[in-house]
């Protein structure tokens, strides 16, 4: 099986940083590109705090947390990555935007290198076929908060040769994870049953069902979910739940996977959840307020 040592991430939002996190604090050596210097600082700093918290606790040394933070370095090139023995990316949930970074990286990279993706709704294979590697190509689908949720969906296309998918499951394992096999359909296993549910939350709330914090708190106590449904659209972030919503209802044409008007609403005045301090939540005070949707 094929050896990785290196990992390059695209993207140092919400999940490339958690997964570049995890594969430093694992023993790679991880590059990590972003579209701007900016944005690379913020999401380099972000990591070097998250590590910083593991130590204030207790979970981690500091030399550990040296030697992780010195395998982590940043880039805005994509070139950067050539040498690279896997690429995970975690850019925007787009296909023209992910395909215009496959396209750059075969042309880049050397034959080996195996490309994986974090997509939440988009198939593999729609990345695969822009390619000429269709072969190394595979779904490493990790959940956030990264750093601690145990999952990550391995998937494979019809084209993936089995040995990358192997190497792949191997190295989901090695970051400490449990690895799941997925066919390459839009969702995977757990997108394909917790999409509806967020949605249909959505739903319930533009029919007046009950308040936010009351379907959330229905939805914690009554069936013991660590937190409810609009606290976890807000976390995993609602522009980026409409576009999984408008992917997974292009390819199942079913309303339960249709992003309900109120999260288009919401996506339009920039109420992108935890990340833009206001979502279905207003996390400009502790504790967070339920937003007045006047509705
Ligand atoms: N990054 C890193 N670590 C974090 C974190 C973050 N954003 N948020 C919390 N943690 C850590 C805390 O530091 C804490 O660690 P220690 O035990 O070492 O102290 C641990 O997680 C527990 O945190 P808290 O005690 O503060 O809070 P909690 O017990 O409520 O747990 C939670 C927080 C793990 C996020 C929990 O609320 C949870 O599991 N929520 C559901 C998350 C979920 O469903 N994720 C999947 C989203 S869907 C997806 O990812 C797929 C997709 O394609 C959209
Ligand atoms: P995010 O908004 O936090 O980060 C998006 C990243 O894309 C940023 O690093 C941004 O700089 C970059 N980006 C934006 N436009 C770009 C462009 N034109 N070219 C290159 N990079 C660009 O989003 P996220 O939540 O980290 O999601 C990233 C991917 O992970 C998506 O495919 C998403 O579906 C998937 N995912 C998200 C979650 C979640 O809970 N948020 C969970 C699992 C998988």
């Amino acid at each position: 099986m094929a050896q990785i040592r290196t990992v390059g991430v695209l993207g140092c939002g919400l999940m490339g940083s958690g997964i570049a996190q995890v594969c430093v604090q694992a023993g790679y050596e991880t590059v990590v590109r972003e579209i701007s210097d900016d944005v690379l600082q913020r999401g380099l700093g972000g990591i070097g705090k998250q590590l910083g918290r593991a130590v204030e606790k207790g979970k981690m040394g500091g030399e550990d947390r040296d030697a992780a933070l010195g395998r982590l370095s940043g880039t805005t090139e994509l070139s950067e990555l050539a040498s690279c023995d896997l690429i995970i990316e975690a850019v925007v949930e787009d296909l023209e935007v992910k395909n215009a970074m496959w396209r750059t990286l075969d042309e880049v990279c050397g034959a080996n290198t195996i490309f994986a993706s974090n997509t939440s709704s988009l198939t593999i294979a729609d990345m695969a076929a822009a390619t000429r590697r269709p072969e190394r190509m595979v779904g490493l689908h990790f959940f956030n908060p990264v750093p601690v949720m145990k999952l990550v969906e391995v998937v494979k296309t019809i084209a993936t040769d089995p040995r990358v998918f192997d190497t792949a499951f191997e190295f989901a394992k090695s970051l400490g994870k449990e690895p799941i096999t997925c066919k390459d359909n839009s969702g995977f296993v757990v997108n394909l049953l917790l999409v509806p549910y967020m949605m249909d939350a959505i739903r319930a709330l533009e029919q007046g069902v009950a308040s936010i914090e009351d379907i959330d708190k229905g939805m914690r106590l009554g069936t013991g979910y660590p937190m409810g449904p609009f606290t976890l659209c807000d976390f995993v972030g609602n522009d980026t739940l409409d576009k999984i919503g408008d992917i997974m209802y292009g390819e199942y044409k079913e309303k339960r996977y249709a992003s309900p008007p109120l999260l288009k609403r919401m996506v339009s005045m920039g109420y992108y959840g935890r990340k833009a301090g206001k979502g279905f939540y207003d996390y400009s005070q502790e504790p967070a307020r339920p937003l007045e949707l006047g509705i």
